[in-house]
């Protein structure tokens, strides 16, 4: 039996704009999914899911992939989570060479899903490292990587970026442009506060928005160029540890987003919730249209104030996590 964990992340800087060739700088959150691999005697493959949202409905899911779960949650979500396990079981497989192997699997996750926070990638990086582990392989970060990135492919229909991925299997703050993503450097501890309306945007309609905002409109494809400028000197604030600045350019960056239509009523309510009260700065984290803002603050007051802001549904506190996938049991 192993069992690893993975982090979830949120974007300091760069969403959408990161689909044009912008570079962005997604960071890894101290919330993890878990992943438990034990190798059974047959080929079957079990899953036992828990705690998939925020606020722990507990799913029991007993049974091979094609049953179906008796469970009080959103099927979408539920089935969506069951396809990427079996896909992150499949690479496993692959890179063991057991293509026969069965397991039983546990996930068990702190990050809610569908809410832009990266929990599909978590559970994808554990769970591949998990069960190669289980097979007595240990694959490099590069190599986790790249088949967590493969799942997300083959789940996604063929739309996916290695943002998350890439940024859960590595940890810490990492660089995104284009192919090329690599991880930062001496980047100071970021304390991060987030808010989650509770609901989720449709990310492929706001991309596609946002992709038709840019061809109609010349200010929105220099929106787009702006927030690439932003996410460069973003990377020089980060290297000089100016929090200060981050701040200034979370702000910025989501009046940005804001005008490229992603950003909702409940997100620019917590956002500002976030500045009135003592963040450093605060924007909405991925697709947008709802979901989660990320905000910067060492105090209590942003976490207390998001919690009296009406269409906050949780606000949570999540430090950089300068770990990746990690083992926590072998
Ligand atoms: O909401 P998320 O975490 O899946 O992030 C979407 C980020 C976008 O830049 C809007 C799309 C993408 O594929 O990069």
């Amino acid at each position: 039996m192993v069992t690893s964990s993975a982090p979830g992340k949120v974007y300091l800087f760069g969403e959408h704009a990161v689909v044009y060739g912008e570079p962005a700088v997604p960071c890894a959150i101290e919330r993890r999914a878990t992943v438990t691999a034990t190798e059974r005697e047959d080929a079957a493959l079990r899953v036992r899911a828990g705690d998939l949202t925020l606020d722990g409905f507990t799913v029991e899911y007993n049974g091979d992939t094609s049953g179906t779960p008796d469970v009080d949650v959103d099927q979408p979500l539920l089935e969506a989570a069951m396809g990427y396990v079996n896909e992150a079981i499949e690479q496993a497989r692959d890179a063991a060479d057991r293509p026969e192997a069965g397991f039983d699997v546990t996930v068990d996750s702190a990050i809610p899903l569908g809410a832009g926070l990266g929990s599909s990638a978590a559970v994808v990086v554990a769970a591949i490292d998990a069960a190669t582990r289980e097979l007595g392989v240990a694959l490099d970060a590069e190599e986790i990587a790249e088949r967590a990135y493969r799942v997300e492919l083959e789940v996604q229909n063929g739309e996916a970026s290695r943002a998350d991925t890439f940024c859960s299997t590595m940890g810490g703050a990492v660089r995104v442009e284009g192919e090329d993503c690599r991880r930062l450097e001496d980047v100071p501890n970021l304390p991060f506060v987030i808010g989650y309306d509770g609901g989720s945007g449709d990310t492929g309609a706001l991309v596609s928005g946002v992709r038709s905002l840019r061809s109609e409109y010349d200010f929105a494809a220099d929106t787009v160029a702006a927030i690439g400028d932003l996410v460069r000197r973003g990377e020089r604030a980060l290297a000089a540890e100016d929090l200060d600045e981050l701040g200034r350019l979370m702000d910025f960056n989501h009046g940005l987003l804001a005008a490229l239509g992603v950003s909702a009523r409940s997100l620019d309510a917590m956002v500002w919730a976030a500045r009135e009260a003592s963040a450093k700065g605060a924007k909405l984290t991925g697709a947008g249209g709802g979901g989660c803002i990320v905000a910067l603050d060492d105090s209590t007051g942003t976490e207390t104030a998001l919690d009296y802001t009406p269409g906050c549904e949780r606000a949570f506190r999540a430090d950089l996590d300068t770990d990746g996938v990690r083992v926590e049991r072998a």
